[in-house]
């Protein structure tokens, strides 16, 4: 998608640079428009370099190829971080005296705008007022936040953090194709106890579920998400439920499956159990030498689900080492019918793929054990993948 981020002339500019890269990272096509005062504070360069594209901020420079309205026009989205009460002011009024103005006018494209000043600027009523106008419009305010300043002062008026004004961006680009729709997620990996400071585990840090979690809810889904002890943070605007044992994730999901259109068990869930949990920590003496942990069989609880008789659209994962397409797709049919599952997301892991990695690879096994959809890139991509998978098994 291209993203036009329109820089302002403010301390928080250096912030930018970041929310930037990201968004080039994921994909995205990004073009930057600085005004002349916000080159006062990061150079050109810089946005060339992380953007990989051309920067200009010339209205006049260009003129053939008419740059004053075509990033415009040809924007998916158009941020202004940070907005200072300058151009929030000139966008009020409709002004267009430089190449950002101009660019926001000609554009019909949703705008987020991360506004960073003073809190007395930020407080002043004809910044209130013009603030007010932007959101009748339609435009979307991230931030912003209070906290410490770039003086000694402390108060409303802070640059919203990254991840809000990156979450800002991609909630404002996707399709809001799940709105009235529960989506369900276990994400995580679930943790076995053995005695209380030890339990059987997986790698699983929940990056992928996250992500999931996110896409659903930037589509307008409403979102349940089941952390079993998750190592990355929970989204916003997701009601998230902690767990931590399989027999905590499956009540979690069963008491929820009932109200969900889309249920994906992200979650990397323990095959076996100790038998019995030890009260107090193990001692090795007491083990004289050598010990062993008798398992039982957790129950399946994906297979459960696919047994109802009405049922949410089921995905399931398969986290598999084989380095063979065909191969990996026949343990994705297997367990797609074993299970009752509609969708199976295969991923093939190993040392530095899948666990613990920002991108991922999946081969989405559908109906007939054939290959419905494949994905490779961020986990956000691939987790997009897997919901129009999942969307086109409703329809
Ligand atoms: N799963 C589940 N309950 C379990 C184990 C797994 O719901 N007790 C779910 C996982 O969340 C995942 C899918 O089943 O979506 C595949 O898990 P996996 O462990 O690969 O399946 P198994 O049937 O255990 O297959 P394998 O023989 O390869 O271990």
């Amino acid at each position: 998608m291209r993203v036009v981020v329109g820089v302002c002339g403010g301390i928080a500019a250096y912030k930018v640079v970041g929310v930037i890269r990201t968004l080039v990272l994921e994909g995205h096509d990004v073009h930057v428009i600085p005004t002349e005062s916000a080159l006062q504070f990061v150079g050109a360069t810089t946005f060339e370099a992380i953007s990989r594209n051309p920067v200009s901020t010339d209205l006049f420079h260009g003129v053939a190829e008419v740059k004053h309205v075509a990033l415009g026009q040809s924007a998916d989205v158009v941020l202004i971080a940070p907005a200072t009460a300058n151009t929030i002011a000139k966008l009020a009024a409709g002004l267009s005296d430089n190449l950002l103005t101009n660019s926001v006018l000609a554009s019909r494209a949703p705008v987020v705008v991360a506004p960073a000043m003073h809190t007395e600027m930020w407080e002043n009523p004809a910044t209130q007022h013009n603030i007010g106008l932007l959101r009748e419009r339609g435009m979307r305010l991230v931030g912003p936040e209070s906290g410490q300043l770039t003086g000694s002062d402390v108060g409303v008026g802070r640059l919203a953090e990254h991840d809000a004004i990156v979450a800002a961006v991609t909630t404002a680009l996707a399709p809001r194709d799940l709105e009235g729709r529960t989506v369900v997620i276990s994400a995580g990996g679930t943790r076995e106890p053995i005695d209380p400071v030890r339990f059987i585990g997986n790698r699983s840090s929940g990056a992928q579920g996250v992500a999931l979690a996110e896409a659903a809810r930037d589509r307008g889904a409403d979102v349940v998400l089941v952390g079993a002890n998750l190592e990355v943070p929970a989204p916003a605007g997701v009601r998230t439920v902690p767990v931590s044992t399989v027999a905590e994730l499956r009540e979690a999901v069963l008491e929820r499956s009932g109200t969900a259109d889309i249920l994906v068990m992200a979650a990397a869930v323990s095959d076996y159990r100790p038998t019995t949990t030890a009260e107090k920590k193990m001692k090795k003496d007491a083990a004289g030498g050598g010990t062993s942990i008798e398992l039982t069989q957790n129950p399946d609880i994906l297979a459960e689900l696919g047994a109802q008789e009405s049922r949410p659209v089921l995905v399931g994962f398969a986290a598999e080492t084989e380095s063979d397409e065909s191969a990996l797709v026949e343990l994705g049919a297997g367990k797609r019918e074993r299970k009752g599952a509609d969708l199976i997301a295969v991923n093939r892991v190993d040392e530095g793929r899948g666990f613990g990695t920002p991108d991922n690879e999946v081969l989405i096994v559908g109906d007939g054990g054939t290959v419905a959809a494949r994905a490779c890139g961020s986990k956000r991509t691939v987790a997009d993948a897997i919901l129009d998978a999942a969307l086109a098994v409703r329809r």
